[in-house]
C-alpha cells in the first residue's frame, strides 16, 4: 500500500557535508554469493580494516538482520526480494551518513540487486560477486546446511532447490577458493583508493 499525505523534509545537513567531515567519500559495499562462499568473513575483513584506518564503516550482515529488521522474512522468492529491498534502503541511509557500509546478503537475483543500484547515485553502489563454486561452497559447509538441504531439510535452499544468478558486471569479482582474505580485502581496498572513495 503506498503512503499518501506526507511532505519530504530536506535536511540542512547533507550527505557531502558528512563526508567532507569525515575526510572521505561514502559508499556500498555489496557483496553477493552463494552461501558458504565467504561473503560475511571478507566483509567483515574490510570493516576491520577500514575501521583501524580510522574510516566511518558498518556491516550489515544477512543472518544478524533476519534475527531483528526482517525477522518476518524467510526464503520464499517474494521474501528474498523485500530482504534485499529493505536492506538496500537502510544501505542508503547509511551511504547518505557518510559511511561506507557493507552488506553481506545472497542476494541472488540480479533484478533485486538492480532495483537496489537504482536507489544510489553514480559509483556509490560497488557489486562485489565472492564467485565460489557451489561444489566448494558445499565441501565447506561451515553451517551443515547444504547437508541439511540435501536431505530435504531445508527447503528453496539457494544453489540446490531455489537459484542464485550470478551478476553480469559487477564491479568486482572475488574468486574466493583462489584468494586468501587478506588478498581479497587488498583488492578491494585499492579499488576504494582507485575511485578516490578512502
Ligand atoms: S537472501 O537470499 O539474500 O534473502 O538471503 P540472506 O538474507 O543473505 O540470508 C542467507 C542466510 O540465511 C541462512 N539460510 C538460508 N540461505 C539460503 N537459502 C535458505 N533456504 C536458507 N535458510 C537459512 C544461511 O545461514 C545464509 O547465510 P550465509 O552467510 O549466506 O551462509
Amino acid at each position: 500500500m503506498k503512503s499518501t499525505n506526507l511532505t519530504w523534509h530536506e535536511a540542512t545537513v547533507i550527505k557531502q557535508d558528512r563526508r567532507n567531515q569525515n575526510g572521505h567519500g561514502s559508499c556500498v559495499l555489496w557483496f553477493t554469493g552463494l552461501s558458504g562462499s565467504g561473503k560475511s568473513t571478507i566483509a567483515n575483513a574490510v570493516s576491520n580494516e577500514l575501521f583501524r584506518q580510522g574510516i566511518d564503516e558498518y556491516v550489515l550482515d544477512g543472518d544478524n538482520i533476519r534475527h531483528g529488521l526482517n525477522r518476518d522474512l524467510g526464503f520464499s522468492d517474494a521474501d528474498r526480494t523485500e530482504n534485499i529491498r529493505r536492506i538496500g534502503e537502510v544501505a542508503k541511509l547509511f551511504v547518505d551518513s557518510g559511511k561506507i557500509v557493507t552488506t553481506a546478503f545472497i542476494s541472488p537475483f540480479r533484478s533485486d540487486r538492480d532495483q537496489v543500484r537504482a536507489l544510489f547515485e553514480e559509483g556509490e553502489f560497488i557489486e562485489i560477486y565472492i564467485a565460489c563454486p557451489l561444489e566448494e561452497c558445499e565441501r565447506r559447509d561451515p553451517k551443515n546446511l547444504y547437508q541439511k538441504a540435501r536431505k530435504g531439510e531445508i527447503k528453496d535452499f539457494t544453489g540446490i532447490h531455489s537459484p542464485y544468478e550470478a551478476p553480469e558486471k559487477p564491479e568486482l569479482s572475488i574468486a574466493s577458493h583462489q584468494l586468501s582474505v587478506p588478498e581479497a580485502v587488498e583488492k578491494i581496498l585499492t579499488f576504494l583508493q582507485e575511485k578516490h572513495i578512502i
